[in-house]
């Protein structure tokens, strides 16, 4: 875990991040005062808001995307995962230290997609072991799952730097490798873990607030949308809505599933 103390920019960009993930269609900025370090603060809250727009990723898989289910183009995850490990397809291959392919039961009935590693990840090779992925766990617990049972994978399979937000030529470059893992899992469910994840997946820039709690299908699977769970880690109101969400995926397992 990173313990290291955030700078104020950091902590700033991540209020704002937390905003913009819970669905908020516009950012708070604090009122304007004229002392010294309030004005920094507005002038640090200007550039996060700029590094924070909420990016258009509707429009950057192009409408000549093939939809619908697609033939798995490789034997087996283990066959995809060997040919696409040492991927440099982006820049964040260079600065990345390991390859964060996805983790769990090969024939998972359920998938969680979350957004990108983060530092631990990164350094451990595992999706979601960190402290969001500690709560990960527990969720899973409280609808009688575990990771084991599950498949989670990621939108990016590598480390944004400073775990900043996906970039779309990144997402567009490694979103293929998510669509063969769908077609080699072939899950019957599917659970978006977040903003960054949903709004991929489905192709919109719908706020999470309004995507969440709803069955949408990608490739034809059923898809819950709910919060990040670091997401949950900031905001412990949202907790209830999440639980309220994990519900209907639970129901859904055992109707499909068993
Ligand atoms: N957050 C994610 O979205 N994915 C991970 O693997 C870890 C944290
Ligand atoms: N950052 C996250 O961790 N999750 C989101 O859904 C959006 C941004």
């Amino acid at each position: 875990m990173d313990d290291r103390p955030l700078s104020l920019q950091e902590m700033l960009r991540r209020a704002l991040t937390s905003q913009v993930e819970l669905g908020m269609g516009e950012v708070i900025l604090p009122p304007r005062s004229a002392s010294t370090i309030e004005t920094e603060l507005d002038q640090h809250m200007v550039a996060a808001t700029e590094s924070q727009r909420i990016v258009p990723v509707a429009d950057i898989f192009g409408e000549e995307r093939p939809l619908g289910p697609q033939e798995p183009q490789f034997a087996s995850l283990d066959r995809h995962f060997d040919s696409v490990q040492n991927c440099q397809e982006c820049p964040l291959g260079a600065t990345r230290n390991k390859f964060v392919y996805g983790a769990g039961n090969p024939n998972a009935d359920l998938l969680f997609i979350g957004e990108a590693p983060g530092a631990d990840e990164d350094r451990i090779g595992e999706p979601f072991v960190g402290r969001a992925g500690q709560l990960l766990d527990k969720i899973l617990a409280a609808i009688k799952l575990s990771r084991e049972e599950v498949y989670i994978a990621n939108i990016l399979k590598c480390r944004p730097p400073g775990n900043r937000d996906p970039q779309p030529a990144e997402m567009e470059k490694c979103f293929p490798l998510l669509r063969e893992q769908v077609a080699l899992i072939a899950p019957k469910l599917i659970c978006a873990l977040g903003r960054i994840a949903a709004q991929a997946l489905l192709k919109t820039t719908t706020p999470l607030g309004k995507l969440r709690g709803r069955w949408h299908e990608y490739e034809g699977v059923p898809m819950l949308v709910t919060y990040h769970p670091a997401a949950l880690l900031r905001f412990q109101a949202y907790k209830k809505d999440t639980w309220a969400d994990m519900q209907m995926l639970r129901a859904k397992y055992d109707e499909l599933v068993g």
